[in-house]
């Protein structure tokens, strides 16, 4: 992550918000190639989900809407994380990231050390050994495989256990609390009064918004059951412990799909076809299959009005983590705006002459969290040979060429011949009326390759003196494998069209 991290503020993917000003926990900003990136992660999917499929509609709600449909959704009462202060250093955690091991000292209990989710070993005996301290027993053998093997979850401990713990970040035994609710919602308030009454929200989930707008939608478009209203856009939650780079912000977007069936349909079988199609298109941006999972819920841990969720995993640098959530919320959502709204959200569906209110399936993915997968799939060493032929290593993004910032990149051979510039400037100027592509003369052709390569830049095509000469051909340089071939000015058009548009 420490690699990923460097390498995207290096070369200006993204940066820590309001960094001028000590950062902003939490918050990010996207660089000149980070925004390209994430514009095209977007474009991809709204591309494939919606433009793609006869099923599938758009729309773009607003950011802040009535705060009553907050209510309706159960965000006011119950969207809220269990939150753990430490009494000690004042630092607050999710209670449910929070694991609980037993600490053996000369083989009897001495207490527990309490980590956040994903700490490794060397982390619980670091906190082992303080409590051996606070026993005033350096000697005392530590059980390092109870240590090890031992994890209760925080929110089971009981008030003596917790006093009996030792915090991620104390020096004494007993400094957390009892786990509380922490609100995530982001509140502010609208218009001119400052009173209880002008209390709004900023979304939490694009999801509310679809499900205000799905009678808009079925009575002015044309869609009948099934069909999907796909929205991407901003969210914020005032999370507890932010991290982990993008992974986890308080404010990120999110691409989320209602998809609305029939209470009758089959929805174990169009659930699996959500998770396949997600897979796939995960896939076709250049994820790798076998870093993908599925989480499966527990029925007793699925909200109460869900009838499945399960969530693709992905192998993020901090670890097996939630990329996308695909539920079938069944009708919970617009049968709770009808009765808040007093507005039927029923249908009438032409094939089974029948009027319901629909289920509906829910794939929901983050944009900063496949931006962050894709950079970790992406990110790779190497060795290739430099212009002396000896090996050098390179670092090396192999992004997809769908979803690269600089589909390519275009070099004259050398910069002090006019012609050769100009034939490279006028292919640069035709190649950028389509694709965002990049012109670099300046250096040694393989420190330019190289500057690419670790941009993600799937191709380099140079102009030599062959070009001016002979035939008019250019080099495709290809970044992953650095193998070059000579393609005419149209061959290589009707290649790269294939590559980035395919
Ligand atoms: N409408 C359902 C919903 O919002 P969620 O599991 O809370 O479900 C869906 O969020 C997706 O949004 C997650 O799988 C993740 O990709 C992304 N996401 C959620 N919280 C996030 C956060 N704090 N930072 C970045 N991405 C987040």
């Amino acid at each position: 992550m420490e690699t990923l991290i460097a390498l995207c503020k290096r070369r200006g993917f993204i940066f820590a918000s309001s960094e001028i000003y000590g950062g902003y926990n939490g918050f990010f900003d996207y660089g000149p190639l980070g925004v390209e990136l994430r514009n095209n992660i977007k474009t991809v999917w709204w591309r494939d989900m919606v433009q793609r499929r006869d099923d599938v509609v758009g729309l773009d709600s607003s950011i802040i809407m009535h705060p009553n449909i907050w209510k309706a959704s159960g965000h006011v009462d119950g969207f809220s994380d269990p939150m753990v202060d430490c009494k000690e250093s004042k630092l607050r955690y999710r209670a449910d990231q929070l694991f609980a091991s037993e600490v053996y000292l000369d083989d009897s209990f001495a207490g527990y050390v309490v980590t956040l989710e994903g700490a490794d070993n060397s982390e619980r005996k670091k906190l082992a050994k303080k409590i051996r301290n606070l026993k005033g027993n350096k000697q005392a053998a530590l059980d390092e495989n109870k240590l090890e093997t031992s994890s209760i979850e925080f929110t089971e401990l009981s008030e003596e256990q917790r006093k009996k713990s030792l915090g991620p970040d104390a020096n004494e035994l007993g400094t957390l609390t009892e786990p509380r609710e922490f609100k995530l919602m982001f509140e502010t308030k609208v218009g001119p009064l400052a009173d209880e009454s002008a209390v709004a929200y900023l979304r939490p989930e694009t999801a509310q918004g679809i499900f205000a707008n799905y009678k808009n939608i079925v009575d002015t478009g044309r869609v009948k059951i099934p069909f999907g209203i796909a929205q991407i856009g901003k969210a914020f939650r005032n999370e507890i412990t932010p991290r982990n780079f993008i992974f986890r912000s308080r404010e990120f977007e999110q691409m989320e799909i209602e998809y609305f069936i029939a209470p009758d349909a089959d929805w174990q079988s169009l659930h699996r076809e959500w998770l396949d199609t997600c897979i796939d298109w995960l896939v076709s941006i250049g994820i790798p299959r076998d870093g993908i999972s599925e989480d499966i819920h527990p029925k007793d841990k699925l909200a109460f009005y869900s009838q499945a969720t399960t969530d693709l995993m992905f192998d993020f640098p901090h670890g097996k983590q939630e990329l996308w959530g695909i539920a079938c919320r069944s009708d919970y959502d617009l049968t709770q705006h009808q009765t808040h709204s007093g507005k039927s959200m029923e249908i009438f569906d032409e094939s089974s002459k029948q009027k319901y209110v629909p289920h509906v399936i829910e794939p929901s993915l983050g944009v900063d969290r496949t931006l962050l997968a894709v950079l970790t799939a992406a990110y790779d060493e190497d060795e290739i040979p430099n212009d002396k032929g000896t090996a050098e290593k390179r670092t090396v993004l192999r992004f997809s060429p769908k979803i690269a910032p600089y589909k390519a990149a275009v070099f004259p051979l050398v910069k002090n011949k006019p012609e050769l510039v100009e034939r490279a400037q006028s292919i640069y100027k035709q190649l950028q009326k389509r694709w965002n592509v990049f012109y670099d003369a300046s250096g040694a052709i393989g420190r330019r390759y190289r500057r690419q390569d670790e941009i993600g830049t799937p191709f380099g095509i140079t102009i030599d003196f062959e070009t001016l000469e002979k035939d008019g051909s250019v080099t495709l340089r290809d970044r992953d494998s650095t193998e070059q071939k000579r393609l005419s000015l149209e061959e290589l058009i009707h290649y790269l069209e294939e590559q980035i548009e395919g």
